[in-house]
């Protein structure tokens, strides 16, 4: 496994870097935004919600046996935390990963999330050799469905009524990417 501690990934505007202590209020200001976690399990948070989610990322990041790999969300220039994501191993399969992703409202659809999400799928495939990658989200998000499309997963499972949170039942989706897809993605994209 590569040393998380210090893995650094740089796109064309953003630094995903792991997370600091210093990057607790601004998560916090995204984290107590409703509209943040309508379609999450999750949140508004308390104060004491998000030094646990902090502490977690930080903690995750230099544990070596932790399955999650969160990545805070900077943008490249001054290094403003925006937001965060996650890859998840499977525990049944370390050739497996989930991919999770939080931009803050004022960052909205500018294409960061899309960004993001798709240098996890390439860290994924290409730095911890998984073969799949899925993300599921609420079938009313039709944001993150947007992103996980735009990251050339595809639609693999629809679960009705599979979660129930703030007071009513959700349908959820996943979806999925296999190395062997993304590849050929991957190759027309910089032929093109
Ligand atoms: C989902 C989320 C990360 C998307 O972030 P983003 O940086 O705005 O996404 P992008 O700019 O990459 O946009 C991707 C696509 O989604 C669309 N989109 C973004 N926000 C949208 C919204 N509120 N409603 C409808 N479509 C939206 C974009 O227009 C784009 O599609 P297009 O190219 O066809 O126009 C962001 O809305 C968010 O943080 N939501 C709350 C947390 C969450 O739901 N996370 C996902 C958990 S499963």
């Amino acid at each position: 496994m590569p040393d998380h501690y210090a893995t650094i990934i740089e796109t064309v505007r953003l630094r995903l870097r792991p997370f600091r202590q210093e990057d607790w209020a601004a998560v916090h200001e995204y984290a107590t935004d409703p509209e943040i976690s309508r379609f999450q399990d999750w949140g508004p948070n308390s104060e004491q919600d998000t030094r646990s989610f902090v502490a977690k990322c930080i903690e995750s990041s230099g544990n070596p046996k932790s399955r999650s790999y969160y990545f805070s969300i900077n943008l490249l220039g001054d290094d403003q935390h925006i937001g965060g994501c996650v890859l998840t191993l499977d525990p049944h399969s370390i050739k497996r990963a989930s991919v999770g992703y939080t931009i803050a409202r004022p960052y909205w659809k500018l294409g960061y999330a899309t960004e993001a999400a798709s240098e996890l799928l390439k860290y994924g495939f290409t730095v911890l050799s998984l073969r799949s990658i899925t993300g599921s989200c609420d079938a009313s998000n039709v944001a993150s469905r947007r992103v996980m499309e735009k990251a050339g997963m595809r639609l693999s499972q629809t679960e009705r009524n599979a979660k129930f949170f703030k007071g009513r039942w959700r349908d959820f989706l996943e979806y999925e990417i296999t190395y062997d897809v993304w590849r050929l993605e991957h190759e027309n994209r910089q032929k093109a």
